[in-house]
């Protein structure tokens, strides 16, 4: 089977090691990628916002399967333009994408599917923003506001604050921006990252991950793509897993199918577990980053045919998923001054060995790695036990040189100290 895979992340690094392990997988290819993905898959530089272009290459290069890995391409119906042309794809169409570039799309089918949520509120005109913030946050209840934009905005676009100027500030640039603003309540509780391939009803749950979106140890700063993650979670009880499967993905999938837009891909319910149970914070359309590097390291299961397997109906037939013991953590170096505009263009050191993966990287023309974005590497260490696994990626990620670079050093922290609890 040839698999071309779409995206340049560490997400996409990830797909493509575990591809590479499938015995069915004998071509590789990648479109753009990046200095990482280059050693690995034939890399083509086509426009992957354009459904033309990429079905087209998926043509020449006669690909059997082509996996779609970032949100954009998904939302803009390139899934459904490589259909069209007879290619099997790994990702859901324009329709289902929904789940995740509306946001309002999405309250609406947990509504219908009776899925617990947050409350909330779209506004979308700044004379009635305040009346709207009187009714989240300090002091009515909610120990913060949650500002969002109601389109995709890479996990950038949400801020939870007790500060109302804060809040204010965030939803009026929103509004200013021509951004509809949504406004939820808070969810408290510690949040799970629950990866599912799809296809119509069919519901597989992958392992469950945590995800760490503020820039700062103990979470604090701004929010970001991600900047760490570990797998499994050894504070979740596996019936809680059954559970988000029953009671959200399940019902969201068939809620999807009722209204003709069925999803095939892979849907990520991003969760809180809340004093009164799992409650959604977000639905995206795709593999999360930075989980996917620690979800797939653990995965035995050959990819290429599971991810086949879902691109042409076949699910349901797949046999269990096969993991293996222990755990893994990824731990995202990022640029200076990341997630603001990052400073790109250095020269990265140690970076070219097992287990790191590679996202914003670029070669330059006498061979060297040049650092090219905000989330520049993700460094993943695999153990017997989430301390071992850490201290595995910790480990690598010191061999590692990128002037002005910086890191969460808690990644999986209090986890594997036994700190969270339900
Ligand atoms: P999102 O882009 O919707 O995933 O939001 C980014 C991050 O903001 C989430 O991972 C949460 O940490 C936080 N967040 C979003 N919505 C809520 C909410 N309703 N309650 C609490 N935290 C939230
Ligand atoms: N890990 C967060 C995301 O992929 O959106």
């Amino acid at each position: 089977m040839r698999v071309l895979v779409i995206g340049s992340g560490a997400r996409e690094h990830a797909l493509l090691l575990a591809l590479r392990r499938d015995p069915e997988v004998e071509g590789l290819s990648v479109a753009p990628g990046n200095a990482g993905t280059a050693g690995i898959a034939d890399q083509y530089d086509v426009d992957i916002t354009s459904g033309e272009a990429v079905a087209k290459l998926a043509q020449r290069i006669a690909a059997d399967l082509v996996v779609i890995g970032p949100e954009v391409p998904l939302v803009l119906g390139v899934a459904d333009a490589v259909r069209s042309v007879g290619i099997p794809c790994f990702g859901p169409t324009k329709d289902a994408a929904r789940i995740e570039g509306s946001k309002s799309f999405a309250k609406d089918v947990m509504t219908a599917a009776g899925v617990r949520t947050a409350r909330s509120e779209v506004v979308d005109n700044p004379a009635h923003l305040d009346a709207a913030l009187d009714r989240f946050g300090p002091p009515g209840g909610d120990p913060a506001w949650v500002v969002k934009d109601d389109g995709l905005a890479a996990g950038k676009g949400v801020v939870v604050t007790a500060d109302r100027a804060t809040a204010r500030a965030h939803a009026a640039s929103l509004l200013d921006a021509g951004h509809p603003v949504l406004l939820e309540s808070f969810l408290d509780g510690p949040e799970v990252s629950l990866f599912c391939v799809v296809d119509g009803e069919t519901v597989v749950p992958l392992l469950p991950a945590q995800d760490f979106k503020r820039v700062g140890d103990n979470d604090t700063g701004p929010n970001t793509g991600g900047m760490g993650a570990y797998a499994p979670l050894p504070w979740l009880p596996d019936d809680v897993v059954t559970r988000i499967v029953d009671d959200v993905v399940k019902p969201v999938a068939a809620e999807l199918v009722a209204r003709g837009s069925s999803f095939s891909g892979l849907l990520y319910t991003g969760l809180a577990i809340t004093p009164q149970g799992p409650a959604v914070i977000e639905f995206n359309c795709r593999f999360g980053d930075p989980e996917t590097q620690c979800v797939l390291a653990l995965l035995e299961t050959p990819l290429g045919q599971l991810l086949y397997a879902a691109a042409i109906g076949d699910l349901a037939d797949e046999p269990p998923l096969q993991w293996r013991d222990g755990a893994a953590v990824t731990v995202v170096l990022a640029a200076e001054n990341y997630p603001g505009r990052p400073r790109v263009g250095d020269a990265i050191t140690g970076s070219e060995v097992d287990g790191v993966l590679h996202a914003g990287t670029s070669r330059s023309d006498d061979g060297a790695i040049m650092s090219s974005g905000g989330r520049v590497l993700s460094v993943v260490g695999t153990g017997a036990d989430l301390p071992a696994a850490r201290e595995a990626a910790y480990q690598l990620i010191k061999s590692i040189r990128l002037p002005g670079s910086h890191f969460r050093s808690d990644i999986g922290l209090a986890a594997a100290e036994g700190r969270i609890a339900l």
